[in-house]
């Protein structure tokens, strides 16, 4: 017995030595990429890795209501107006769109399918308009006003009741809301082009006022009391 054991020691310590040469070897080869990543990794000396850092905090890094210098022909003062301006307009569209699907969703009556499909294709195109506008703001350099409860300190807009209203009021309210942002756009156009902004004129006149022109037009059309069969 103790021969036979005396036989299989040699031929285990064998294997355990080329188990441990091949993970030596795995090792090294782990280590040297390791060293591979890591001096492929940045300025900053972190170690590449497929794992996402989470749960990470970060200092602010511009605050609202300033504007970065940006190469593009304004002056800082031009481009500071125009995106307290634009930011204003931003917070009132954002309202108006999510009044757009409020209504869209709470629509009822007779011509609930028609004003359910209107609204809805309002509610699309104030989302363009949206993006125009928060990105213009970036253009010139500022900040762009995006989160809701930020934009509820801001807006004019007044807040409408959570339940549901009767139809011609939620139009109203619909066709109120726009005339606040048209007066106020028509103004801080005509401010943009004194200030020789023409691109926040361009985007207040071709795009918050004729798309805000043309959609209370329509709406304005639905609270017209007229006969449908019996003139
Ligand atoms: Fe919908």
């Amino acid at each position: 017995m103790p021969a036979k054991r005396s036989s299989t020691i040699p031929a285990a310590r064998s294997a355990a030595r080329t188990g441990a040469a091949a993970k030596s070897a795995a090792g090294s080869r782990r280590a040297a990429s390791t060293a591979r990543r890591a001096a492929a990794a940045n300025g900053a000396g972190r170690r590449l890795t497929s794992q996402p850092w989470l749960h990470q905090k970060g200092v602010e890094l511009q605050d609202f209501g300033t504007v970065r210098q940006f190469p593009i022909g304004l002056s800082h003062d031009t481009r500071m107006y125009s995106s307290q301006r634009l930011n204003r307009t931003l917070a009132d569209t954002q309202i108006l769109y999510s009044l757009y699907k409020k209504h869209h969703w709470l629509m009822r009556g007779a011509t609930f399918y028609q004003l359910h499909l209107l609204l809805d294709k309002h509610a699309g195109e104030q989302l363009e308009l949206i993006d125009m506008i928060a990105e213009r703001v970036q253009t010139l350099g500022g900040v762009a006003i995006g989160d809701p409860r930020h934009v509820a300190e801001i807006t004019a807009i007044p807040r409408p009741p959570d339940g549901a209203e009767e139809v011609p009021a939620m139009l109203s309210r619909l066709l109120e809301a726009h005339e606040m942002i048209l007066i106020d756009a028509h103004d801080a156009a005509a401010r943009a082009a004194e200030q020789g902004d023409d691109g926040t004129n361009d985007l207040f006149v071709s795009n918050v006022i004729r798309t805000g022109e043309m959609e209370a037009w329509f709406l304005a059309e639905h609270l017209v009391d007229t006969p449908l069969v019996h003139a």
